[in-house]
């Protein structure tokens, strides 16, 4: 499984172009891409990293991190998933990095996802999923969730985010209207993020595999 992570993460390498800064994703696919990026580093001018586990891999290959707030719109993102449905709707924070995700996501004119073939869904909803919570609010937000949805949060105990944030994972759920569900428990108060990326899909998917199939 992890040679088509590698395989998908090295495909993305294509859209990176001479000058870029570019938006970087968290978890064991994008690790491949980092490493792909650190051969490339003398063509790009820097990346925007979405955790401090990406950043420090960044580093590790020499390649600057830089502030979101000081580059502005990126041209590329590329990122991993824990599902992807044929649209392009994402189920993304098993790493829980989806809020500083979803931030670089909204900032980029270009979403490229790497994923496995096993990332692949008809549904959202079999992978739980993440919801970003202020910790006083997760008992508040997991009620809202459970007369909202039917399904069953599960507080991933122990699991602090960069924001210093909890994460509650949502069992149970087909979700049938991903933008509409992301819309609605993203207004319960104490929600930071929902881990649906639905209102800004990706733009491209790539599967690994040989050869990699895009979507
Ligand atoms: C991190 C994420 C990751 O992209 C997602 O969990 C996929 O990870 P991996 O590439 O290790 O399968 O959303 O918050």
């Amino acid at each position: 499984m992890s040679e088509a992570k590698r395989l998908a993460a090295e495909k993305a390498i294509d859209y990176v172009e001479d000058g870029m800064i570019v938006g970087v994703g968290t978890g064991s696919t994008v690790a491949y891409f980092i490493d792909a990026l650190g051969r490339i580093k003398h063509r790009i001018a820097g990346a925007v990293s979405s955790s401090e586990q990406s950043t420090q891999r960044l580093r590790s290959h020499g390649i600057e991190v830089l502030d979101l707030n000081a580059t502005g719109p990126l041209p590329l993102y590329v990122d991993g998933a824990d599902e992807c449905d044929p649209f392009k709707r994402l189920i993304k924070g098993g790493g829980a990095a989806l809020t500083r995700e979803k931030i670089i996501a909204e900032a980029s004119g270009k979403f490229v996802c790497v994923i496995d073939p096993a990332k692949r869904v008809d549904v959202l909803g079999k992978f739980p999923l993440p919801v970003e919570v202020i910790p006083m609010a997760r008992s508040l937000v997991a009620r809202a969730i459970v007369a909202k949805t039917g399904g069953q949060p599960v507080w991933r105990d122990g699991v602090v985010t960069d924001n210093g944030n909890w994460v509650l994972d949502v069992h149970g759920l087909a979700i049938v209207d991903p933008v509409g569900l992301e819309r609605e428990l993203a207004q319960i108060p104490g929600v930071v993020c929902v881990g649906l990326f639905a209102r800004r899909p990706a733009d491209v998917v790539i599967i690994g595999g040989e050869p990699p199939i895009l979507l």
